[in-house]
């Protein structure tokens, strides 16, 4: 481990920590990064608090207690929370909110919470407002009857444009030009999933949802769903997770690294993750200088930088430091040391010189994207992991 890399990390959480007060409520949480991403995003939320428990425990309980306090009576908790200004007239198309004065989007993100504050905070089933959440995500997103979540947006994955969605929502897909349609049809209905399937769908059983819902489930101390995403979604062929579709039950077919996420989950049987790890250690698939990209590189829509600009197009190949860490967890699991230390050495490298951005080419290791982004302190999970707060997932 290093001091430096300690100090940048901690500079940022410290640089985009914000706080106030809405009505009487008090918040305060990390913005993901200030001049790009000013609101409280909940899956960022949750990452940050991890790294926040190596310098601050009040911090990274009061960033998820945040999340607690914007959420509804019956336990939802939205994708974003506009604690201290409204969405933006140019966004508002594209936010999933019931108007401009919402406080907070309609739709989830990866939920998971209770996994976040198992590790930093304690245990999430003491929380009446954690239990709340989760039931809520039972009772509305649970729709096959094993306990896996459905999705109504390619935004609630966090993976907005990735291209395995590209064939689901089409010309509807997050950045092109149809998605605020797609906003406007979910809204009329309500977000709710039960009425998107009835008027036609798509809903997608995504897998990077399903493994932090069931990393939550399990700090919750429910049973596994484990079991139940190797059914849905495994292809034995392939040796991949691949999303499932409803109503049709098609599958996606693109190779991204939400196929090998599953590798983050404890009780994936070894043979699985062996073969997930064969994939990631490819060099003409994963194992790229800086890895892990996020679309596999022998994919025609692997795109190393992801756009510029307005035509910025998120997910679609560059590297992200949660991906890598969800990955890293694998290797260790099965004792690849050599192997994770070496993903660690790169990306430990790639940050120290580009500072800690949103994403990474993962040819070069320049740094792209928004600066000083909070979840990409997630480096210190794998530079040092044996710090005596964090024994609780390795
Ligand atoms: C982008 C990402 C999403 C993230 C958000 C804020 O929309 O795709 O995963 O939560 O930015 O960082």
């Amino acid at each position: 481990m290093s001091a430096a890399l300690d100090e940048l990390c901690e500079r940022v959480l410290r640089e985009n920590w914000v706080e106030g007060d809405r009505d009487g409520t008090a918040y305060s949480y990390t913005s993901p990064s200030p001049g790009r991403y000013p609101w409280q995003w909940y899956w960022d939320s949750c990452f940050a608090a991890i790294v926040w428990r190596r310098f601050d425990r009040g911090r990274a309980r009061a960033e998820l207690e945040s999340l607690l306090s914007s959420a509804d009576a019956d336990g939802f908790i939205g994708h974003t929370v506009f604690w201290h200004r409204p969405v933006s007239l140019a966004r508002l198309p594209y936010y999933n909110v019931r108007s401009r004065r919402a406080l907070r989007t309609e739709t989830i993100q990866p939920p998971l919470l209770a996994w976040a504050w198992s590790i930093a905070v304690g245990d999430p089933a003491a929380e009446p407002a954690i239990v709340a959440h989760c039931d809520w995500l039972e009772r509305n997103r649970a729709l096959s009857g094993d306990g896996l979540l459905w999705i109504v947006q390619p935004d609630e994955s966090g993976l907005d444009a990735s291209p395995k969605f590209d064939s689901i929502w089409g010309w509807r897909a997050h950045t092109r030009p149809g998605f605020p349609l797609l906003v406007h049809h979910n809204r009329r209905l309500g977000f709710d999933a039960r009425r998107i399937l009835a008027a036609g769908g798509p809903l997608v059983c995504e897998v990077v949802v399903n493994v932090l819902w069931c990393l939550s489930r399990l700090a919750m101390g429910r049973p596994s769903l484990t079991p139940a995403l190797i059914d849905r979604l495994w292809d034995d062929e392939r040796g991949l997770f691949l999303d499932e579709i409803l109503p049709g039950g098609e599958r996606s077919r693109v190779a991204t690294w939400s196929a090998l996420a599953p590798l983050a989950l404890p009780d994936l049987p070894d043979e699985i993750a062996d073969r997930l790890i064969a994939h990631l250690l490819d060099e003409h698939r994963f194992w790229t200088p800086l890895p892990p990209p996020s679309v596999a590189i022998d994919e025609p829509t692997y795109d190393p930088t992801g756009g510029r600009g307005l035509l910025r197009r998120y997910w679609r190949g560059p590297t992200w430091i949660n991906a890598a860490w969800l990955l890293w967890l694998g290797l260790r699991r099965r004792g690849q040391d050599g192997q994770a230390a070496e993903l660690t050495n790169r990306l430990e490298a790639a940050i120290t010189r580009e500072g800690v951005r949103e994403y990474y080419d993962p040819r070069t290791g320049r740094g792209l994207g928004a600066k000083n982004f909070a979840w990409s302190t997630l480096i210190l999970e794998m530079t040092d992991p044996g710090t005596s707060a964090s024994g609780s997932y390795l």
